[in-house]
Order: structure tokens, then sequence, then C-alpha cells
């Protein structure tokens, strides 16, 4: 079989940083989009330094690369009315990669993409769009929160309600990409990515052995408005949170079982093996 070059983007990120090894571990060829020499001396693998803002430097790191695994830094708060700069730097990476030869995109999304819904969740809907009207082959990877959002110690906060969320480990998804980007044949489409339960937050506040703290929507708000966010970001936060108190995000999903060959980690075995693992876990 020919060998099959990949650019791996956010490759210093929560993904990224389990892809590179589970890649180098399987043999793999690929090189990193790194935004610094220092940061590509870090990762101990092949890479390109570049920046989605700078196309020339996409057209150098893409230069010989047939797959493109595509993850960026997601949304960051903007003046009300402004699009994500997410959207810009994605969609540039998704035109140098077909002007490059690039035959197959694999490229992180997020639960239930929706043109027009706040933060991330609408900038993928509009990337995904992109991507699909590449002439391209193309995958996209739609996880529900990741397990790493939840920072050692610190104590949840937030209007969640009793709303269950399928968490899933960032180990997991990298391991997603990788039996993509790896597969003889492209294999398309979305695919929705959870872990094995759906927990309540209280639930994983316990397991984590933090204090719950269950807001009502403004007082979560103003908290968030405490620490210095905008308002209209604190708005779409809050519109997230409506979303996982009403079970948005408690569905679970078989598809890591389907691309991996086995179960996703639980919350328990993540606590238990990855968290303190990091990114030497599974
Ligand atoms: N967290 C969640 O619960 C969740 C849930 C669903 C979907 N997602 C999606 O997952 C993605 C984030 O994945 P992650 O958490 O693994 O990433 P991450 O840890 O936030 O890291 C972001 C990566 O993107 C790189 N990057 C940022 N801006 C760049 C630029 N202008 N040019 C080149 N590289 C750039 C960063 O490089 P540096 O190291 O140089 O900064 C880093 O490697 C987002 O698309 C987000 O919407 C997240």
């Amino acid at each position: 079989m020919e060998t099959l070059m990949i650019l791996v983007t956010g490759a210093t990120g929560t993904i990224g940083g389990h892809l590179v090894r589970q890649l180098a571990e399987a043999g793999a060829a690929f090189r990193a989009l790194v935004r610094s020499e220092a940061k590509g001396a870090a990762l101990g693998h092949p890479f390109a330094v570049g920046d989605f803002d700078d196309a020339e430097s996409l057209r150098a790191a893409l230069a010989g690369a047939d797959r493109l695994f595509l993850c960026g830094g997601g949304a960051v708060p903007v003046a009300h009315g402004e699009p994500q700069p997410m959207i810009r730097q994605e969609k540039a990476a998704i035109d140098a990669a077909r002007a490059a030869g690039v035959r197959y995109v694999v490229k992180v999304s997020v639960w239930r993409p929706t043109p027009g819904a706040p933060l991330s969740v609408g900038a993928h809907a509009e990337i995904e769009r992109h991507l699909a009207a590449s002439g391209l082959a193309w995958a996209t990877l739609q996880p529900t929160g990741f397990m790493q959002n939840f920072a050692p110690g610190g104590a949840i906060e937030g209007a969640y309600g009793t709303g269950r969320v399928a968490y899933v480990d960032a180990a997991d998804i990298a391991a997603c990409a990788a039996a993509l980007l790896t597969a003889a044949e492209p294999r398309e489409g979305a695919f929705p990515l959870t872990g094995p339960e759906a927990l309540t937050h209280a639930e994983i506040a316990a397991r984590l052995g933090v204090p719950f703290r269950d807001l009502p929507p403004e007082a979560a708000a103003a908290a968030l408005r405490a620490r210095g966010l905008p308002a209209g970001f604190v708005t779409d936060l809050l519109t997230l949170y409506a979303g996982m108190a009403a079970g948005e995000m408690a569905e679970v999903t078989p598809t890591v079982r389907d691309l991996t060959g086995r179960a996703p980690r639980s919350f328990d075995d993540f606590l238990a093996f990855g968290r303190h693992a990091g990114r030497g876990g599974r």
C-alpha cells in the first residue's frame, strides 16, 4: 500500500497531543503544523511551522500531504455580530488543502453543529458546509464535551440543572481520528462521538470529589460577567448551558467503538488512568 502523508493541525492541543502519539505508535507518516520552532522541538515529531492565518505557511506545510487532520482552537469572545475567527481560519486550511492536492480531510467539529447557533456550534456548521462543498473527501468528528474540560480540584459551577451529558475522553476522539486518517480508503460522513454513559454534573462533581453549585441561569450569567467576559459571549454561553440542561448532549452513540473496535473510556476510567497519565494515556 502507498504511504499516506498526513498533516496534523492542532498538534499541540488536547486532541492533537494524543493523536500525534497514536499516529507515531501506528507507524503512520505525518507532520505537525505548529506555531513556533520551539513548539515543534518540544513535540518531538516531524513538524512545519505555520499558522492558519498565514496562507504561505499552509501551502508549504501541506506540500506532499495526502490527508489533513483539521483542528483549531474553537470559539473565542468576539464583539457582538463579529464572525468567529475559526471560520476564516479553517476555511483557509480547507482551501489550501484542496490546492495542495490533499484528498481527504478529517475535521474536529462539535456535537450537533447548527447554522446560526452561538459560538463554535454555529461556526463549525459553517465550516462543515464549506468542507462538504470543497469536492474533497471528508469526515467530521462531532464530540460532546471533553472529559478534559474539568480542571482538577476546581468546583463545578453553572446552570447545568439535572441535564445529563455523555462527555467523551479526548484520547478517544484522537483514536477515532487516527482510525480514519490511516484507513486505506477515506470513510466519509459525520461521526457523533460520546463517552459510554451520560452523567449529571452533580454526579461528575461527586466522582471528582469537588463541590457542585448549580446556579439559576441569571446567577450563572452574573458570575461569568464578574469574571470579565463580555455580555454577548455570556448570553451565548447561557444558551449552551440551557441545551445541556435540556438533555441535548445526553445521547450515547456507538461511534467510538465502531471506529476503533473498543469501548470509549468511562469517566471513572478517565479519572483513574487517563487524567494522571495526561497525554501518555490511551
Ligand atoms: N472542549 C470541548 O468540550 C469541545 C467540545 C466539542 C468540540 N470542541 C472543538 O474541539 C476543537 C479544539 O480541540 P482541542 O481542545 O484539542 O484544541 P486545543 O487544546 O484548544 O488546542 C488548539 C490547537 O489549535 C492550534 N491553533 C490555534 N490557533 C491556531 C492558528 N491560528 N494556526 C494554527 N494553529 C492554531 C493551537 O496551537 P497553539 O498550541 O500554538 O496555541 C492548538 O494546537 C475546537 O474546534 C472546539 O470547537 C471542543
